[in-house]
């Protein structure tokens, strides 16, 4: 290599490591924890305006009416719950009614103790209150105590959501929240319960008694069509310069989306990295193209993760199914077809075959994970009935994280050699 050449290298490589961007001018708005204002909104109103309806009374001091909101993620449950229920803590507040606000996060504090610790910690401010909350070393009824006590010194009203509300152990929180008032655990503040899930089939789950206490409203939000995920994503154009967007590449990423799943999430996540594509292929704007190849990297990402967190004898029982669907890819496979690629695929790894009762219970996990869909045809569970498998990813998508891994490199291929050879038998 001359001087010269070594130069220009240097050169080509200068924009590399630029702090401009040809493509993303505030990229921060693609963030998954990005907020956005009020008027970038789109398409809840109705869900929005039902919100406000039941929490409404909190603005003049009065009790709000508890509600739950239902939808799969990415509907957009989180973001308007805390978009209203800041509105109600603004406007009662030009009121001269003071609300408190407090949003837990119950996949993360999923005990009872641990919600409340939570909530009594967050609302309470020690210089009014001249309460300390201690992290440790206290137990559920001392935190209600606690959080009694908070709530009647600082406010006439609370607005606790509970988010993922399903992942708490039980349900007394809830039934202990609605009944303070009647049970006279406080008697100037008054809670209004805002729970969300994913799950529409919580409320079933819950005792009669907490249903009867609740008294909920209830807000189903449906997934996003087209149109509505057109109108998200175009709220968020400010993220990419000038003349890096098309109108095309939008459409393209809200149709994916929405034919896909309806995720607000995702289709943010789809463009973004639609963007990252573009900006590391040194574009100046983003293409169709660009969008389509970052869809297979999500699905790639996606179960990259689900991939990381499986067992060995898991792996082996997907890659049995992803052996077989990469040579017919719309069949779904009865399971004695999937035991003889599982057997394949541990006769390849050196692992031992574990028993068709396991290897069943290890592919429902797959189906939980969304990853296989497993369907009983034939009727009921009578005589002639059996199992059918079948991959609800891209097999080529899954294989290549399979051949990220040691263990597993090549594997799949010569499994699906083999299926096909038999199959021409
Ligand atoms: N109607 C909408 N307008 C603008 N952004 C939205 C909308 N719905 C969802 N989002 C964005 O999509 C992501 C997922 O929304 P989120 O409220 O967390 O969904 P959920 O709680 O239903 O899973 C968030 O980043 C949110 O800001
Ligand atoms: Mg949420």
């Amino acid at each position: 290599m001359t001087r010269d050449d070594g130069r220009e290298n240097a050169n080509a490589l200068d924009d590399v490591f630029s702090a401009r961007d040809s493509i993303f001018s505030e990229k921060r708005l693609l963030d998954v924890g990005h907020v956005p204002e009020p008027e970038h909104i789109a398409a809840r109103n109705e869900e929005i305006r039902r919100l406000a309806s039941a929490l409404n009374p909190a603005v003049t001091g009065e009790t709000p009416s508890n509600v739950f909101l239902y939808g799969k993620t990415g509907s957009g449950k989180s973001l308007c719950a805390g978009y209203a229920t800041n509105q109600i803590v603004d406007t009662a507040s030009e009121n001269g009614v003071s609300v408190g606000r407090v949003v837990v996060d119950c996949s993360q504090e999923n005990t009872e103790t641990r919600a409340i610790r939570a909530m009594v910690r967050r609302l309470n401010d020690s210089e009014k209150t001249g309460l300390v909350v201690p992290e440790t070393g206290v137990g559920r009824s001392q935190y209600y105590e606690q959080l009694w006590d908070v709530l009647d010194t600082r406010f006439d009203v609370v607005l606790t959501v509970l988010d993922e509300v399903d992942c708490l152990e039980d349900d007394d929180i809830l039934l202990q929240l609605s009944r303070a008032t009647e049970a006279g655990k406080i008697d100037r503040c008054s809670v209004g319960l805002v729970g969300i899930s994913n799950k529409i089939k919580y409320r079933s789950q819950l005792r009669e008694r907490v249903k009867s206490s609740l008294q909920e409203r209830e807000i189903v939000f449906t997934p996003y069509n087209r149109e509505d995920l057109h109108a998200i994503l175009n709220n968020r154009t400010a993220a990419f310069g000038a003349d890096v967007l098309s109108e095309d590449v939008v459409s393209e990423c809200a149709s994916l989306a929405a034919e896909e799943h309806g995720d607000a999430r995702k289709a943010i996540n789809l463009l973004r990295h639609a963007g990252e594509l573009a900006s590391s292929d040194g574009s100046d704007a983003l293409t169709v193209e660009h969008v389509r190849d970052a869809t297979t990297l999500a699905e790639r990402d996606r179960f990259r993760a689900l991939f990381a967190g499986a067992t060995i004898q898991q792996k082996a029982t997907l890659l049995a199914v992803v052996s077989l669907a990469l040579v017919e890819k719309t069949r779904t496979f009865k399971t004695p077809d999937v035991y003889a690629a599982y057997e394949d695929v541990c006769a390849d790894t050196g692992l031992e075959a574990l028993s068709k009762r396991r290897v069943h219970d290890l592919l429902r996990e797959w189906e939980f994970l969304e990853v296989l869909d497993i369907t009983r045809t034939g009727g009921g569970r009578a005589r002639g009935s059996h199992l059918r498998h079948r991959l609800l990813e891209d097999p080529s998508v899954i294989l290549s994280v399979f051949d990220e891994s040691d263990r597993f490199a090549g594997v799949g291929v010569a499994a699906g050699t083999t299926r096909t050879t038999w199959s021409n038998i």
